[in-house]
């Protein structure tokens, strides 16, 4: 898949008639959307399947890690459900993410996008210092983790919009940063502690934003989407 600012609605919903009912009210517009574990666990390959045949691009956003083997065939059977991007844990270490790569990609040698998570952003310093032996500095630890990933072959990764311009800046411009934490200037933060909006994360240099609840908990969740695209896009 060509790399192509864009922004990605979070599809954050335990069932098909919920995700069903919110994108039936774009009417034509056809939005890239995010399938996460809540989901794909509540709904299966299906819910792929049918929200794919709608005309929507999908991140199924499923994480993986295991096993390089268990990751390879995992990969197979995804990208067979012809999804756009998925992800892995890039503390999988490179033989997995290479692992993955080889799955993923298509007797015709097409595969779905493929995007690294680092550290989560949930993980703290302290934590991983703590719990995970990992003595360096969560920026450096991230940015080693992304340079990885673009070793093995990754697309990209999943990253705070705050460290989407470091990113490229350590893995070239071509290397893909998909990032969460966008708010609205005049919008809720929620739970989100590290957000910005969707014009600064353009400027920052991010190539899709990750959002869920400005668009699926707004009043008019198309015209919030709409909002959205103008801002960072541009259109
Ligand atoms: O509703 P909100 O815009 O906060 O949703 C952001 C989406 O991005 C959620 O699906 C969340 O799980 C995901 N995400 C995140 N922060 C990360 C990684 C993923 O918010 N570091």
């Amino acid at each position: 898949m060509e790399k192509k600012r864009d922004v990605i609605i979070a599809c954050d919903f335990s069932s098909k008639a919920e995700v069903m009912a919110f994108l039936d009210k774009f009417g034509e517009t056809r939005p890239f959307v995010k399938i996460g574990m809540e989901l794909y666990y509540a709904e299966g390959p299906a819910i792929v399947k049918e929200i794919k045949e709608r005309g929507h691009k999908i991140f199924l956003d499923l994480k993986l890690h295991d096993i390089p083997n268990t990751v390879k065939k995992s990969m197979a059977v995804l990208s067979r459900l012809d999804v756009d991007m998925t992800n892995l844990h890039a503390a999988g270490t490179s033989a997995m993410m290479e692992a993955a790569i080889e799955g993923l990609t298509r007797p015709d040698g097409t595969r779905p996008m493929l995007i690294a998570v680092t550290q989560l952003t949930s993980t703290s310093e302290e934590r991983m210092k703590k719990e995970l032996l990992i003595d360096a500095p969560i920026d450096e630890v991230v940015m080693s983790y992304a340079e990885n990933a673009k070793k093995a072959g990754l697309d990209g990764v999943v990253c705070s919009p705050l460290e989407a311009g470091k990113v490229h800046a350590r893995c070239g411009e071509g290397f893909v940063t998909v990032t969460p934490g966008v708010r609205f200037a005049d919008g809720d933060i929620g739970d989100q502690s590290r957000v910005t909006t969707p014009e600064k994360a353009r400027e920052i240099g991010s190539d899709y934003i990750v959002v869920g609840r400005p668009i699926t908990a707004a009043d008019d969740p198309k015209a919030a989407y709409e909002r959205c695209m103008k801002e960072f896009v541009g259109q």
